[in-house]
């Protein structure tokens, strides 16, 4: 499974970099409007640091702006996806730009049946958010597994996102059930390291040393 960060803070990209396990970004307005610096430079940076897909969001609403933004967002660098929220308009424009070559991300999707119409429209990549329907009493994960599912059944050359992250156990599921991509965020991404038991190991191992050290 690929691992993506979903952030658009500069220095949190640079670390999990450098772990060597990152394959793309994800970044989406909210993350955006955290960070000082203006958008267009933030994507640049991340386009430098990062080699992979880096999602960079349309804010437009109708078609032929989603189309022209979407046009000067790729053309900042070739790794640029360009994330368009699940709506009609956003079909229509992820049509038009997949037959362009653009690859599109389409974001907000909570549905089996809009994750269905996505693949249809040419979409790259699908983000169903898990997070969010986990917060309204739905089972996230459950609407992965079936999205997973349709893609099964047909040759779609759509890649799911699993967005929406909240704890390292939806990046396990994500994994077993086989998704091709999460988007994690810097905290969960930390978490995902971490164990008491190798903790308490470590220790153990370093006290155990000092006595060998001692001889
Ligand atoms: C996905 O690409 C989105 O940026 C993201 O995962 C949204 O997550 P949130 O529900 O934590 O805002």
């Amino acid at each position: 499974m690929k691992i993506f960060i979903d952030s658009a803070n500069i220095e949190q990209i640079r670390e999990v970099n450098s772990w060597g396990i990152l394959d793309g970004v994800t970044t989406n307005p909210t993350l955006v409007a955290k960070e000082k610096a203006d958008f267009g430079s933030i994507v640049k940076e991340i386009c430098e640091i990062v080699d992979g897909p880096i999602s960079a969001e349309a804010i437009s609403t109708e078609v032929d702006e989603i189309v022209g933004e979407a046009r000067k967002l790729a053309a900042v660098h070739k790794n640029i996806v360009v994330k368009i929220p699940m709506t009609e308009d956003g079909l229509k424009a992820t049509k038009m730009l997949s037959k362009e070559g653009i690859k599109v991300n389409m974001t907000l999707v909570f549905s089996p049946a809009q994750a269905l119409l996505a693949c249809k429209a040419g979409a790259k990549y699908i983000s169903p958010f898990v997070g969010r329907l986990d917060d309204v009493g739905h089972d996230g994960m459950d609407i992965v597994s079936q999205i997973l599912d349709i893609l099964d059944n047909y040759d779609f050359d759509t890649e799911v996102i699993v967005a929406s992250v909240r704890h390292p156990g939806h990046v396990v599921e994500a994994a077993r059930m086989g998704a091709h991509i999460a988007t994690i965020p810097y905290d969960v991404l930390k978490k995902m390291f971490k164990h008491p038991l190798t903790d308490a190991g470590i220790e153990r191992f370093l006290q155990d040393w000092q006595k060998v050290a001692k001889r």
